[in-house]
């Protein structure tokens, strides 16, 4: 089980400091439950294994589309870490929740016009540029809203590379191929560069890249920080002085393991952050499911339990309308009773919402102990790319949200 939870001699389940048995007593329906302390554990282990192996401290920019509830954000905000987002709407929230506008990065392949707007006016920390379209419309934004002082400090753009590299990682989350919509290809870029030679309301900040999420083959960070060295030192040949090398997210997580084997993961990636010391600007950091999986808990009762001549049905009163990862990528989250008889033997049960579509399936083969209708579960993990994929479907409640 993973090591942010255990069973008391009760049976009750205990996730990091919180008894959730006591924790579900207080609910009325599903519910993310976040933990603080977990998440702050997270942020710092984070930040103190990529400041070793970097020259200069880089900077960390939480990508705000794992998770949007505002009190986690909030609570990332005063650690005095940015935010890196990927709509207007996540745009509007960051500046809503006070995060200053050099804490904040737009990427995303899809900004419409009015999101530009808003993040130039703003005078963001950085735009990641994604196409040469994307690049002349921000150019003719810029141009309108210019001022003497906005003329005197330009607008700081990264532009995304498509590097063409597999990161191996479920390929409904690699972005990193040339077969896929992110980043810049080759003639593109060299068309940014053409523009942005002569431009002066727009500033080559730096080059940035994400490769895809839930990585945890590093050979491909490798591969692109060695290209990330070319690029850069063309750049500096072509007259560009680049300040920030970013590298995105998708650092993976272990979720048949715990969080000690995520600290050994994170110790190998950081490790080939090594291969960036070349550069003696700023590095940037974008981790979203790192940071915050571990924190959350997906916490649902059971409605019914069913049978048939296959198998037994554990029917949750939470779906893939609140948890769409299993549904979507196959991925795999532990399923915990909140209360359970240690001495008693476990059935194998598929543990499942009540959305109308087969695909609403939690676990197969799941071992547990004595259900009975109303009981809580706990499906662990759910703190990234849980609440902040859950949707409407079938009209379902949205399931709440704590963060304690
Ligand atoms: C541009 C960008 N940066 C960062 C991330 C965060 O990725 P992860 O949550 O895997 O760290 C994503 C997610 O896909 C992304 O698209």
């Amino acid at each position: 089980m993973n090591s942010f939870f255990r069973y008391n001699r009760s049976g009750e389940l205990q996730f990091g400091p919180h008894n959730l048995a006591e924790v579900t007593s207080e609910l009325r329906g599903p519910t993310f439950f976040y933990s603080s302390m977990i998440l702050d554990h997270r942020l710092k282990v984070f930040a103190t294994e990529v400041k070793k192996n970097l020259r200069f401290p880089p900077k960390i920019f939480f990508a705000m589309k794992a998770n949007h509830n505002r009190q986690v954000l909030d609570h990332i905000r005063q650690q005095n870490i940015g935010v890196d987002v990927v709509s207007g709407g996540e745009l509007r929230l960051a500046l809503d929740l006070g995060f200053a506008p050099d804490q904040i990065i737009f990427s995303g392949v899809g900004k419409s016009i009015d999101d530009l707007q808003l993040a130039a006016s703003r005078k963001i920390f950085q735009i990641n540029i994604e196409n040469f379209g994307e690049l002349k419309r921000l150019c003719k934004i810029q141009n309108q809203l210019r001022t003497p002082s906005t003329f005197q400090t330009p607008l700081k753009i990264g532009l995304r590379l498509n590097l063409d590299i597999d990161a191996g990682s479920h390929p409904k989350i690699t972005t990193g191929r040339k077969i896929d919509k992110f980043g810049l290809s080759p003639s593109d870029y060299l068309n940014c560069l053409d523009l942005l030679k002569n431009e002066t309301s727009l500033v080559l900040g730096g080059l940035t890249i994400h490769l895809g999420s839930q990585i945890l083959k590093f050979k491909s960070f490798k591969s692109a920080f060695a290209l990330l060295k070319e690029k850069y030192v063309e750049l500096f040949q072509l007259g560009f002085a680049p300040e920030t090398l970013d590298v995105g997210g998708g650092l993976g997580i272990d979720y048949n393991g715990s969080n000690r084997e995520d600290v050994l993961i994170l110790k190998k990636w950081s490790a080939g952050l090594a291969g960036l010391n070349f550069f003696k600007g700023q590095v940037l950091i974008e981790p979203g499911r790192f940071l915050v999986a571990r924190c959350g808990v997906l916490l649902a009762q059971v409605e019914y339990l069913k049978k048939n001549k296959e198998k037994e049905f554990l029917i949750l009163n939470s779906g893939m309308n609140h948890l769409l990862r299993p549904a979507l990528y196959d991925s795999f989250h532990e399923i915990s009773q909140v209360s359970k008889k240690l001495n008693k033997k476990a059935r194998k049960f598929e543990v499942v919402g009540p959305v109308c579509e087969s695909s609403d399936t939690f676990g197969k083969g799941r071992l547990i102990v004595d259900p009975k209708e109303g009981d809580w579960v706990a499906i662990h993990d759910c703190g990234a790319y849980g609440s902040s994929m859950s949707s409407d479907y079938n009209l379902f409640s949205r399931a709440d949200e704590v963060l304690v």
